[in-house]
């Protein structure tokens, strides 16, 4: 029986393993997409274990809510946590806003999209330069008491901004970039969060793909494709990089498991992580990180492998 996860001290729960959705309606993020593809993923996701789907307006517009919402009818609403975001201000060329007028609106045009009437978790999806942090959170925080939202999240923000805008004790939760490969988080971030009650939740936990052992160094990317301006997959640290996940690999295979499934049992069981959230494609990415959630990696794999990327 997979474990719940509590978000910050709220009554939102999820299994620790969620689904990322920019490449669900996400078109404006990547080409080629299909919706019914997309669609098939999020089916799959809740019905192998995943309880936690991270979306934004930003991916699609509002399309990859809208998609959630749609399969989201097929489904019991109490067993599934929506995570959606806020800041892309279509009105201003898509700038961020963070003003309460913008994120009480955001909230609810979100819940119109969704097709719901509330929101599990919400975050200010990057901050912007004036709106005070403090202010921003308030009218997140009015919007729990009305019940629209059940945990506010931030996204995005540095240690400092976090801080300010925690000023009342209101975030719950918080967002950033934190990967076997990108460790910045651990430092600082880390123990703020959890002397404070705060969940975090790690975005790019694959390296978009990286960390799933897929890749060769000599492999190319077209130039539409994002990877092919990412450091990481570029010259001397792509090649680092991958010897390292060539090392998992022996790893993966002790486990009868894959490369991801062992990168997300390792997120899984790192203290610092609520709950793991891996972008998908194609519907059989998903049902291989699902499994994940069935790979219970020893103390000393998790410490070889915590080293390994070190
Ligand atoms: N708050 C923010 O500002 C922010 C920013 C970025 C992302 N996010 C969230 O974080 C989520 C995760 O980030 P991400 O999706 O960009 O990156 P990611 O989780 O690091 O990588 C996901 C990509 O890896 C590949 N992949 C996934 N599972 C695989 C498997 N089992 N085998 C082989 N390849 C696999 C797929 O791409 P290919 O098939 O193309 O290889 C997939 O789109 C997003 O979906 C989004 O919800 C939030």
């Amino acid at each position: 029986m997979t474990e719940n996860i509590q978000i910050g001290t709220t009554d939102v729960y999820s299994t620790p393993l969620g689904l990322g959705t920019n490449a669900v309606g996400g078109h404006n993020l990547f080409p080629n997409l299909n919706d019914d593809t997309g669609k098939a993923i999020i089916r799959v996701a809740l019905t192998n274990g995943i309880t936690l789907l991270d979306t934004a307006f930003a991916y699609g517009m509002g399309r990859s809510e809208e998609l959630i919402g749609e399969v989201l009818k097929e489904f019991d609403r109490s067993k599934v946590a929506i995570a959606t975001k806020a800041a892309h201000d279509p009105a201003s060329g898509g700038a961020f806003n963070n003003t309460p007028e913008f994120l009480t609106r955001s909230v609810e045009e979100a819940l119109k999209r969704l097709q719901t009437d509330y929101i599990d978790i919400f975050y200010i999806h990057f901050p912007d330069e004036t709106t005070p942090k403090n202010e921003a959170i308030a009218a997140l925080q009015k919007l729990k008491e009305a019940g629209k939202i059940k945990a506010i999240g931030v996204s995005n923000f540095s240690l400092a901004q976090i801080k300010e805008a925690n000023q009342d004790g209101f975030v719950d939760i918080v967002e950033d970039e934190y990967s076997l490969i990108h460790r910045d988080a651990e430092t600082e971030l880390f123990p703020y969060l959890r002397d404070n009650k705060i969940s975090f939740v790690p975005y790019f936990p694959l390296a978009s793909g990286l960390l799933t052992g897929k890749y060769e160094s000599d492999v190319t990317f077209p130039p539409e494709d994002i990877r092919s301006k990412k450091a990481d997959f570029q010259g001397e640290r792509f090649k680092s990089i991958i010897e390292k996940v060539n090392q998992i690999k022996l790893i993966a295979a002790d486990y009868n498991a894959s490369v991801a499934e062992i990168v997300l049992a390792w997120y899984i069981k790192n203290p610092f992580v609520a709950v793991v959230i891996p972008g998908a494609k194609k519907p059989e990415q998903v049902i291989n990180n699902a499994k994940a959630l069935n790979v219970h990696l020893t103390e000393e794999d998790y410490q070889r492998i915590d080293v390994l990327f070190r």
